[in-house]
């Protein structure tokens, strides 16, 4: 008895000792789990979009005061989602411990679950219920949590209210239609004005994940399909309307949108956006924050709403968002899940929600006053944020990444006028049915 007691006070210091108490960034104070005692490095999968490399290496330094024992190395990621999933496979493949811990796309737990730890042991029940059970459940394979959510992600259309006033328009368009009507109004005064450089609809045509995104709101909205049927396990991708609503993006390409924004990648789009020289955008919340600095030219001069409606008579919102994981061949693990549940911490994302406008995943941070006055977006848009459309990675896991890539690379065929829509689409039925075996 008296030896199971000092047992468990040693236990007890042990874990007294490895979770000293700071003080966190919105002044409160925070426990920090280093997770081990010993001496040791651990390399971070660090995002390099936006504002996000500077928050994560901010967090790294706070973690790492309090936790002198362990050093953080950043390994920079490309901002490209479809070439994380590329390095991570070689990481993978090699079984390396080159990285410890990595951001996980939210349509990645079924095609990597596999190579992650589970990090349920790392966490107490109610931190873990402290975020929204749909996510939880997104990163739970086979009973094992193999992500922790980081911040959940919607798509926008941002659009310049000043412009939208100035040329009579008494608000955000409603339709496919209308925005392209719009876009080359606004255009063509611009223009006529002295902005050469103006364009009407900055968005992500390049051939990779975000390009799948785009055009799954094109997709959902005109059609209500969605590549593969969530729950038949179908493929969706020859409705008639969404063929049309296809060729109708097509038409974007040179005309309201720049010829290279088949080229365009999400910090593309903001750069043309930021700058003042496109009337709507279609993007993430976090160019928000970033469009609202003191230093950005459209500052106080744009809003975020739904995207437009198709013919299935409503928008959609690609649902998006980041988790944080730590690799199976990781040589510490224990000290790579603390930095997890740190990184994913409440504190951690309210900070995240107030500078960066990063959704946080945790339910009780959006009734945060800072927050709200910081960030209203997160207020007012919460029906783009409830009626958002998921792409089909549970349903075709583990080769989400195949579809994936199978689909952004016809729609890229066709934006980028080598097919017309209908050929695209039916090649691709092809296709998708091949991999899947159907
Ligand atoms: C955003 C989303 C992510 C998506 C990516 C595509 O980062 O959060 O889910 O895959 O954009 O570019």
């Amino acid at each position: 008895m008296f030896k199971r007691l000092s047992l468990f006070l040693i236990a007890a210091m042990l874990i007294i000792a490895l979770v000293p108490v700071v003080q966190a960034q919105d002044g409160g104070e925070m426990m920090i789990n280093c997770g081990t005692d010993e001496e040791v490095t651990v390399i971070v999968g660090t995002d390099t979009v936006g504002t996000q490399k500077t928050l994560m290496e901010e967090a790294y330094a706070e973690f790492e005061a309090a936790c002198p024992n362990i050093t953080i190395k950043p390994l920079d990621l490309p901002e490209s989602a479809t070439d994380r999933i590329s390095l991570y496979l070689q990481f993978f493949e090699a079984q390396s411990s080159d990285i410890d811990v990595l951001l996980l796309d939210v349509i990645w737990p079924g095609d990597l679950a596999e190579h992650l730890l589970d990090l349920a042991p790392y966490m107490s029940q109610e931190e873990i219920d402290a975020h929204f059970p749909a996510i939880i459940e997104n990163n739970t394979v086979d009973g094992h949590l193999v992500g922790i959510p980081f911040y959940t992600d919607a798509g926008l259309l941002y659009y310049r209210a000043d412009l939208l006033e100035k040329y009579g328009y008494d608000a955000a368009p409603a339709t496919w239609e209308e925005l392209t009507e719009m876009a080359t109004a606004i255009q063509e005064g611009e223009r006529a004005e002295g902005n050469a450089e103006f364009w009407g609809y900055v968005w992500q045509g390049n051939a990779y994940e975000g390009l799948t995104c785009d055009a799954l709101e094109w997709q959902w909205s005109s059609s209500d399909t969605r590549i593969v049927n969530p729950e038949t396990g179908e493929i969706e991708v020859t409705d008639p309307a969404w063929i049309e609503m296809l060729d109708m993006a097509a038409g974007w390409v040179g005309t309201i949108s720049p010829p290279g924004v088949i080229g365009y990648q999400e910090e593309d789009a903001r750069n043309v956006f930021q700058q003042g020289n496109a009337a709507f955008m279609r993007n993430w919340p976090y160019a928000y924050s970033l469009g609202s600095a003191e230093d950005s030219p459209i500052a106080g001069l744009f809003d975020a709403t739904v995207l437009p409606s198709g013919a299935a008579g409503h928008g959609a919102a690609t649902l998006g968002g980041w988790q944080i994981a730590v690799s199976k061949y990781s040589s510490n693990p224990d000290a790579a899940a603390a930095v997890a549940v740190f990184m994913t911490s409440e504190a951690q994302q309210k900070h995240r929600a107030i500078v960066g406008s990063y959704n946080p995943t945790i339910g009780s941070v959006y009734q945060d006053a800072e927050v709200l006055e910081a960030t209203p977006i997160f207020g007012s848009l919460y029906d783009v944020f409830v009626s958002t459309v998921a792409r089909p990675s549970t349903v075709s896991a583990p080769q989400y990444n195949q579809v994936s890539t199978l689909y952004f690379t016809a729609v890229h065929s066709v934006l980028s006028g080598d097919e017309d829509a209908e050929t695209a689409m039916t090649l691709l039925e092809l296709d998708l049915a091949e991999l899947l075996g159907e």
